[in-house]
Parts: C-alpha cells; sequence; structure tokens
C-alpha cells in the first residue's frame, strides 16, 4: 500500500509516521509527502528520511481546482492508496474527497465533535474540559466531521498550562496516528455509517 502524508508545519506527527515505520509498525510504502509551504520542517524531515517530497504552493494556480488538480495527478503518478494529513492547513475540496473516498485520514487534536476547527486544544483549554485529547477520522466533505477511527483521552489536570496540554496531547498523537494507520494498511478498519468498527 503507498501512502502520501500532507503537512503544512513543524511535521511531528509525520515525524511519528517515520518512525514507526522504520520500527516495522507500519507496514506499507510512505511514497511521498505533499506540502503547501515551501519552507515547512515537515520537508525537511520527509528528505532526511529519504522520503519523496512535493512542493504545490497555491498562490501559483488561478483556482483551488487547478491546484488540486496538481496534486492528484502526482498522487495518481505515485499510485497512492492511502492519503494522511498531518497539520495539512488546507481544506479539501469536494470533488478530492469523492476521489479519494474513505482514503484519506486527519487527526484532529481535540475529541471530536467537540472543539473543531483550528484551534482545539486552546478551545478546550479555554472551555474548562476535564478530559481532551486526539481524534483519528475519515476526511469527508464537512470539516473535522468524518467517521471516528480512533480517540485519546488526556486528562487536564489544574496545574496544566495549555503548551503543558499541548505537549500532551501531540505525545498521545504520536502514538495514536501510526496506530490508526497500520489498521487502516490490514483492512481492519470498517465504515458502517457514522461509526467505525475495527475488526
Ligand atoms: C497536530 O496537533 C494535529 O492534531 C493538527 O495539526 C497538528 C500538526 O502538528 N491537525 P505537526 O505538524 O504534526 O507537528
Amino acid at each position: 500500500m503507498n501512502i502520501a502524508v500532507f503537512c503544512s508545519g513543524s511535521g511531528t506527527n509525520l515525524q511519528a509516521i517515520i518512525d514507526a515505520h522504520k520500527r516495522g509498525d507500519i507496514k506499507a510504502d510512505l511514497k511521498l509527502v505533499v506540502s503547501d509551504v515551501p519552507a515547512c520542517l515537515a520537508l525537511e524531515r520527509a528528505k532526511k528520511a529519504g522520503i519523496k517530497t512535493l512542493i504545490v504552493e497555491r498562490k501559483d494556480f488561478k483556482s483551488k481546482e487547478d491546484f488540486e488538480a496538481e496534486i492528484i495527478k502526482n498522487l495518481n503518478k505515485e499510485k497512492i492508496d492511502l492519503i494522511v494529513l498531518a497539520g495539512y492547513m488546507r481544506l479539501i475540496s469536494t470533488d478530492f474527497v469523492n476521489q479519494y473516498k474513505n482514503k484519506i485520514l486527519n487527526i484532529h487534536p481535540a475529541l471530536l465533535p467537540s472543539f473543531k476547527g483550528t484551534h482545539g486544544i486552546k478551545d478546550a483549554f479555554e472551555y474548562g474540559v476535564k478530559v481532551t485529547g486526539p481524534t483519528v477520522h475519515f476526511v469527508t466533505q464537512d470539516m473535522d466531521a468524518g467517521p471516528i477511527i480512533l480517540q485519546g483521552a488526556i486528562k487536564v489536570t489544574e496545574d496544566d498550562t495549555e503548551e503543558s496540554l499541548a505537549q500532551a496531547i501531540h505525545k498521545e498523537e504520536h502514538k495514536l496516528y501510526p496506530r490508526a494507520i497500520q489498521l487502516f494498511v490490514e483492512g481492519k478498519i470498517k465504515i458502517e455509517g457514522r461509526k467505525v468498527r475495527i475488526i
């Protein structure tokens, strides 16, 4: 199975995926890392690991359709079976999602369906939740709304700051995401309506 990881930032989840792959905990090919941000650290991590990279910047295309067409062309070329969004800061169009139906995963740093959007950690912390944590889910046309694959629970203590909580959530993400990817690779994830069954 061929995997492409999409990133826009620091790529700590990408690193966790690379490390899991090296350990043999993800039994698939990490074929391609796609980024819309040329200077991001994730690309450095990919290069260091010897993974092919693709930079596609939105500003270089007239429309979102053209921008995505360029990405899809490369995914087809690499025969990608699974797309893993790891801190990719762009919404994927409905057309794109439909072309890779049930083949795009995302990780969100809050327990969905609570605290959707780009500030999941901060929003949950400021709300005063006692438990939060990451969610791995399928990507559908609605943001942060696809069937949930795995979630990790992190207790919020009174001593926690937003930073300490973020650290704990990221640590959990780095365990959860490789596990979810390997479940997908093994064909153990079954979608039944809104629900996911791990078989
Ligand atoms: C993670 O917190 C993830 O939940 C969110 O974006 C962040 C990416 O971090 N979708 P990194 O680039 O993997 O370090």
